[in-house]
C-alpha cells in the first residue's frame, strides 16, 4: 500500500476534520502518499483529488464542518457510477480508501470492496445511528449543542410558566433526543423507537402541574413527526401556554467536545492502520470502550434500530416523574 485517499460523504458531523487529519498524519507518519477528495462519492467520480500533506490538515483539530466537503451522490449508488469512481482511483494510482460518514456512505464502500478496492470506513454521523459501534464521531458534539439550548429553554419556560416542545435532529433514530432529553431533565421524551402516545405525554405535564411544577420540556426526534403539530395538540388538551423550538443544523457545527477529537483521532488512525495491514471492508468502531471493527455488511441503520438498548428511555422515565 502506498497511497490512500479519503472523503467524507452525508451529513457533517463536530469532529469529521479531526478525523481527516488524523488520517493524513497518521498515513504520512507510516510513508504513505494521502490524497484528499473533495465532495465525497460525487468528487470520487468526478476525479475531485488533492494530495495532502502535514500542513494541509493544520489548524483544523478544533473546527466544525469538513474541508472536503461533502455530499449525498445519488448517482454513485448505481454500477456505473461505482465504474467511473474506480477508474479514477486506478487512475490516480490509489490503492486503499478510506470514508468518514454514515449508513449510506458504507453502503457505497461495501460496493467499493466487493469489486476488489481496498475500502475502510469511519463512522461520522451526528445521530449515532450505526450498528456496529456504539459511537459515532459528532454525536457528543450534538448532545452538548442541543443540552446547552436546552436549559437555556427551560429558563425562559420556567419565567414565563410554559410547555416547551424542543424537536432535536435524528430523522431515523432517537439517540440525541434520549440523550439530550436526559440530561436536560425532560418530562417526556419522544423517539421513534418507541410508539408515541400523546395521552401520557399530556398526563406527565399535567401531573407535574398539579405538584407545582412552573414549566415543562418536551424533547422530541424529528424522525417521528413535525413538533409544531405535537405541540398543537399539547396546547389544546393542557390549556398551557405551549411553544415549539426546532433546533435544526446548529446541532451539526461548532467546535467538537474532547471526546468527539479524541475518538476522531484513535478511529482515524486505526482505518489507516488495517488498510496498511491489509484488512478491508471494515467500519471501525467502539465496543465496550475498545477500538474495534465490523464488516460494512453488518452496519447497517435498520439493524442498530433493532438492537437499541431501551433502559436509558425507561429510566428517564422513571426520572422525570
Ligand atoms: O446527519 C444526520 C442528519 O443531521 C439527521 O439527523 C437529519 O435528519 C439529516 O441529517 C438532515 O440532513 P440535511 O442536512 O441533508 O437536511
Amino acid at each position: 500500500m502506498k497511497k490512500i485517499a479519503v472523503l467524507t460523504s452525508g451529513g457533517d458531523a463536530p469532529g469529521m476534520n479531526t478525523t481527516i487529519r488524523a488520517v493524513v498524519r497518521r498515513g504520512i507518519f507510516k510513508g504513505l502518499e494521502v490524497y484528499g477528495i473533495y465532495n465525497g462519492y460525487r468528487g470520487l467520480i468526478d476525479g475531485n483529488f488533492v494530495s495532502m500533506n502535514l500542513g494541509s490538515v493544520g489548524d483544523i483539530i478544533h473546527r466544525g464542518g469538513t474541508i472536503l466537503q461533502s455530499t449525498r451522490c445519488e448517482e454513485f449508488k448505481t454500477v456505473e457510477g461505482q465504474d467511473k469512481a474506480l477508474t479514477q482511483l486506478k487512475e490516480k494510482g490509489i490503492d486503499g480508501l478510506i470514508v468518514i460518514g454514515g449508513d449510506g456512505t458504507f453502503k457505497g464502500a461495501e460496493q467499493l470492496t466487493a469489486q476488489g478496492f481496498p475500502t475502510n470506513g469511519i463512522p461520522g454521523t451526528i445521530d449515532n445511528d450505526i450498528a456496529g459501534t456504539e459511537y459515532t464521531i459528532g454525536f457528543d458534539t450534538a448532545v452538548n449543542t442541543a443540552v446547552e439550548a436546552i436549559d437555556k429553554i427551560r429558563d425562559t419556560a420556567a419565567s414565563h410558566e410554559r410547555t416547551y416542545v424542543v424537536e432535536v435532529m435524528g430523522r431515523d433514530a432517537g439517540n440525541i433526543a434520549l440523550w439530550a432529553g436526559m440530561c436536560a431533565g425532560a418530562e417526556s421524551i419522544i423517539i421513534p423507537e418507541v410508539d408515541y402516545d400523546a395521552e401520557n405525554v399530556v398526563d406527565r405535564i399535567k401531573k407535574g402541574y398539579e405538584r407545582g411544577k412552573t414549566h415543562s420540556i418536551i424533547v422530541i426526534a424529528e424522525g417521528v413527526g413535525k413538533g409544531t403539530e405535537i405541540g398543537k395538540v399539547i396546547k389544546e388538551k393542557t390549556g398551557f401556554d405551549t411553544k415549539v423550538t426546532i433546533l435544526g443544523h446548529i446541532q451539526r457545527g461548532g467546535a467538537p467536545s474532547a471526546y468527539d477529537r479524541m475518538m476522531s483521532n484513535q478511529l482515524g488512525a486505526k482505518a489507516v492502520d488495517l488498510l496498511i495491514d491489509g484488512k478491508k471492508g471494515v467500519m471501525v468502531g467502539l465496543k465496550n470502550n475498545q477500538v474495534i471493527n465490523t464488516p460494512f455488511k453488518e452496519v447497517e441503520k435498520e439493524k442498530h434500530k433493532q438492537m437499541m438498548d431501551l433502559s436509558t428511555y425507561h429510566l428517564a422515565r422513571s426520572l422525570s416523574i
